[in-house]
């Protein structure tokens, strides 16, 4: 076999992590969520739990990835000790990593389409009824969703072609640059439209009674799966770049830099979105179709709007593609390492896989519309992301830290040495206990209460 890629640097490594962990968890899912469950209250509870869930099992992830040197089916493999079952929960990591693109590649080719609409005006001068007419037609035509989902699949099989090194490092070191630039424009734009004030304060001034309003359990259960599915954490999409990265900074520094990353992109987003929406009398609680409806509605009445729309859906764009290009990468890898493909035949293969499972996500919002698994106006999107956000990303990050915790899994010591390697932060030892029982415990307790009241 050939030998195993590498990143060419640190910063190629935060990048991509970044990269991966920055997408529409932050810029789609985090802005409705928090509209939905009553602004800056929410923000608070969704900051706490990536401080203490999210960073510990990042650290977790990535060192599982570091010492097994593999993907995440291989990895669980290494390091297991003999004769037991952990290597159980590896193929259900891998579909995960399917799961999610099945539904990610169709939506970033909506975000396309919108991008391309934007640069020929095609919302300039429109009302709210016809932009949510554009965005009702595109649901309803499959071959124009299929269209723009295979554009977004092609040019992440293309980039993932190109090498670790090369290319896909490469690549996302420009887009993510380019993503924070873009970014810090639009969210000064949005702070200086006249009317911003409102929305800022729904975003940034915690008021408890919202979260009072949906309930605390609920709003807590949306806070943990934001928290995870933002990070990328549970399915080994982050351990992969783990298994690229060199011994020489510690993986706690590393983290909590990509976390702070992360973080700044989900607030941003905030900043962009509230305070245009109140700048122009639009609710921004809308749900899943703020990105869609609700934004172009308030570029559509702005000054220039068609240019800031462009960029704002180009911002979009890349932070969906990068997070495509770094799971597409782990899918490969698990293909290179395990079953010993080459690239190119690994991308091939894949792109075929989805070009036929991308499928059901864009049918479900026309000809298979009658499909409703959460009840009215929920579809296969939905259930695909529910398993995904709800089930596999929780457990499968509990999985991990049992693992890394117990003496029955890798244990401890192992966790703590490769976290430890190279210069930089070091995980405190004195959250052994925390990590052992209390951090298992809340994501457990949080995920239960989260099934059940989905289910009834
Ligand atoms: N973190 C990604 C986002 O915010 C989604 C993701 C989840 C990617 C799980 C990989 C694994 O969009």
């Amino acid at each position: 076999m050939a030998e195993r890629e590498t990143l060419s640097s640190r910063l190629g490594f935060i990048l991509l992590s970044a990269g991966c962990a920055i997408g529409l968890g932050n810029v789609w899912r985090f802005p409705y969520i928090t509209g939905r469950y009553g602004g800056a209250a929410f923000v608070l509870i969704y900051l706490v739990f990536l401080l203490i869930l999210g960073l510990p099992v990042m650290v977790m992830e990535f060192s599982i990835g570091r010492a097994g040197k593999m993907n995440i089916v291989g990895a669980y493999k290494t390091l297991e000790p003999k004769k037991s079952k952990w290597h159980i929960a590896g193929p259900f990591a891998l579909f995960g990593n399917y799961m999610l693109l099945f539904f990610y590649i169709p939506i970033t080719g909506w975000l396309l389409y919108y991008f391309i609409s934007s640069i020929g005006g095609t919302f300039a001068g429109m009302g709210t009824e016809e932009v949510g007419t554009f965005f009702n037609s595109m649901l309803a035509s499959p071959l124009l969703q299929y269209g723009w989902g295979v554009i977004a699949l092609v040019i992440t099989a293309l980039i993932a072609l190109g090498g670790l090194k090369n290319s896909v490092e490469k690549v996302s070191k420009v887009m993510m640059a380019m993503l924070f630039v873009l970014m810090i424009a639009l969210a000064i734009h949005s702070a200086t439209l006249n009317g911003a004030k409102e929305g800022l304060l729904f975003f940034l001034k915690p008021d408890l009674n919202n979260l009072v309003e949906y309930g605390i359990g609920e709003s807590l259960f949306a806070a943990m799966g934001q928290a995870f599915f933002t990070l990328s954490l549970g399915i080994g999409a982050m351990s992969i770049m783990g298994s690229y990265f060199s011994d020489e900074r510690s993986l706690t520094g590393e983290s909590v830099r990509i976390v702070c990353l992360d973080t700044s992109i989900a607030l941003l987003a905030g900043l962009i979105i509230f305070p245009a929406c109140s700048a122009f009398s639009i609710e921004a609680g809308s749900g899943p179709s703020l990105l869609f409806i609700t934004l172009p509605n308030v570029f559509a009445q702005m000054t220039a709007g068609s240019l800031w729309a462009a960029l704002f859906f180009l911002a979009m764009s890349f932070a969906s593609l990068t997070t495509l290009i770094a799971v597409f990468e782990n899918i490969i890898a698990y293909w290179m390492d395990m079953r010993g493909y080459t690239r190119k035949k690994a991308a091939f293969v894949n792109v075929i896989i989805f070009l036929i499972c991308i499928l059901p996500c864009i049918l479900g919002f026309n000809v298979l519309s009658g499909f409703t698994p959460f009840g009215e106006g929920t579809g296969i999107m939905d259930l695909e992301d529910f398993i995904v956000s709800n089930l596999l990303l929780p457990l499968g990050s509990l999985v991990m830290v049992l693992f890394c915790t117990s003496r029955y899994g890798w244990g401890w010591n192992n966790f703590i040495e490769t976290a430890d390697k190279g210069d930089g932060l070091k995980f405190p030892n004195k959250l052994r206990f925390y990590c052992a029982y209390i951090l298992p415990l809340i994501i457990l307790f949080v995920t239960v209460k989260g099934i059940y009241d989905i289910i009834f």
